[in-house]
C-alpha cells in the first residue's frame, strides 16, 4: 500500500505522517508533499523510526513525484481558521489548492481512494468531484470529506459526560462538517440516555468543538493533533478496506443516494473499491429529525458553491 499525505508540512499533515509511519501495515510506503521546503526533512526525520514503512518527501509546485502509484491520497494542504472566521471563510484560498491538487491525482493516480480534510469539507469534496468528473475518471466510491474528528469528538465527550468507557462508545455523525451540519445521532449510542437538556447542549458541543479548539489556540490554528489521530483511524480503515478486511465501517461525507443532499456524511461500508455500500443510519428521534430538516439548505449551498466554483 502507498499512501501519499499533501500538506504534510502542517499542523495536521506532520502528525498525521508520524501516527502512519507506527501504524501503517509492514511493507507499506509513505509519500510527503507540501510546498514547504522542509517536507524532505520531515520525511528524513521521521524515517530514523524503525518500522517498516518507508518514506520520502517531496516539496515544491508539483506533487506528481509523491501521486506516482499511491492508493490512498489524504489531503490535509491548504489554510486552517483563526479566531472569529468560519469554515467558508477558507473558501477562497483553499478552494484552488483543492482544484489543482486534484487536477493532479485525475492524472498521476485516478484509481486512488482520496479523503479530503481541507476545509471546508463541505465545499472542497464537491470542487474535487468536479474536478475528477471534467478528467474522466469521477468513482463515487473512491471519494470522501473526512469528518471522523466529529465521530471521535462525539465517542470522547459522550464517554466523559456519561462515565462510559471510550473503547466502546460508538457514535455515528451524519450530515456535513460545520455548525448545525454536523449531526450526531445520541438516541442510538448503546448504553447512554440523555435528558433533551443534554442531548441540545452535547449535540452542540460537538458542533462547536472545532471553534473550542480555535479559541483555545488563540491565532495558533485550529485542530492539528486530533485531527492527525482522526485521519490516521479513518485511513487505516480505507486500507483494510483495500486488503479485503471484513466490516470496516466509518462515517464519511460521500456521494451516496442523493436522499438529503448529493454529499452526506453517513456510515459507510469499506472494501476494495472504496464505498461498498451506503449504510442505512436508522431511526431519528424527533430532535435529529428537525436537526436534519434544518441543516439541508446550508449542506445543499455548500456544495452547490462548489460545484460553481469548477463549473
Ligand atoms: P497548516 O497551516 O498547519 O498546514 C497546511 C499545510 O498546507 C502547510 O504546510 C502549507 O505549506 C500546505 N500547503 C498550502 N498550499 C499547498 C499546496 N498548494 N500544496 C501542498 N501543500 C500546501 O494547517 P492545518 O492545521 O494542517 O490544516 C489544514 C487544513 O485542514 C485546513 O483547511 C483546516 O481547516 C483543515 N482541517 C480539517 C479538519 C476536518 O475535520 N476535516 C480538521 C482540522 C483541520
Ligand atoms: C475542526 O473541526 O476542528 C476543523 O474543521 C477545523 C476548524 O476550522 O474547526
Amino acid at each position: 500500500m502507498k499512501v501519499a499525505v499533501l500538506g504534510a508540512a502542517g499542523g495536521i499533515g506532520q502528525a498525521l505522517a508520524l501516527l502512519l509511519k507506527n501504524r501503517l501495515p509492514a511493507g507499506s510506503e509513505l509519500s510527503l508533499y507540501d510546498i514547504a521546503p522542509v517536507t524532505p526533512g520531515v520525511a528524513v526525520d521521521l524515517s530514523h523510526i524503525p518500522t517498516d514503512v518507508k518514506i520520502k518527501g517531496f516539496c515544491g509546485e508539483d506533487p506528481t513525484p509523491a501521486l506516482v502509484g499511491a492508493d490512498v491520497v489524504l489531503i490535509s494542504a491548504g489554510v486552517a481558521r483563526k479566531p472569529g472566521m468560519d469554515r467558508s471563510d477558507l473558501f477562497n484560498i483553499n478552494a484552488g489548492i483543492v482544484r489543482n491538487l486534484i487536477e493532479k491525482c485525475a492524472a498521476t493516480c485516478p484509481k486512488a481512494l482520496i479523503g479530503i480534510i481541507t476545509n471546508p469539507v463541505n465545499t472542497t469534496v464537491a470542487i474535487a468531484a468536479e474536478v475528477l468528473k471534467k478528467a474522466g475518471v469521477y468513482d463515487k466510491r473512491r471519494l470522501f470529506g473526512v469528518t471522523t474528528l466529529d465521530v471521535i469528538r462525539a465517542e470522547t465527550f459522550v464517554a466523559e459526560a456519561k462515565g462510559l468507557n471510550v473503547d466502546k462508545v460508538r457514535v455515528k455523525v451524519i450530515g456535513g462538517h460545520s455548525g448545525t451540519t454536523i449531526l450526531p445521532l445520541l438516541s442510538q449510542i448503546e448504553g447512554a440516555s440523555f435528558t433533551e437538556e443534554e442531548v441540545a447542549a452535547m449535540t452542540k458541543r460537538i458542533q462547536n468543538a472545532g471553534t473550542e479548539v480555535v479559541e483555545a489556540k488563540a491565532g495558533g490554528g485550529s485542530a492539528t493533533l486530533s485531527m492527525g489521530q482522526a485521519a490516521c483511524r479513518f485511513g487505516l480503515s480505507l486500507i483494510k478496506g483495500l486488503q479485503g478486511e471484513a466490516n470496516v465501517i466509518e462515517c464519511a461525507y460521500v456521494e451516496g443516494n442523493g436522499k438529503h443532499a448529493t454529499f452526506f456524511a453517513q456510515p459507510v461500508l469499506l472494501g476494495k473499491n472504496g464505498v461498498e455500500s451506503v449504510l442505512e443510519y436508522g431511526k431519528l428521534s424527533a430532535f435529529e429529525q428537525k436537526a436534519m430538516d434544518s441543516m439541508l439548505d446550508t449542506l445543499k449551498g455548500d456544495i452547490q458553491l462548489g460545484i460553481d466554483f469548477v463549473k
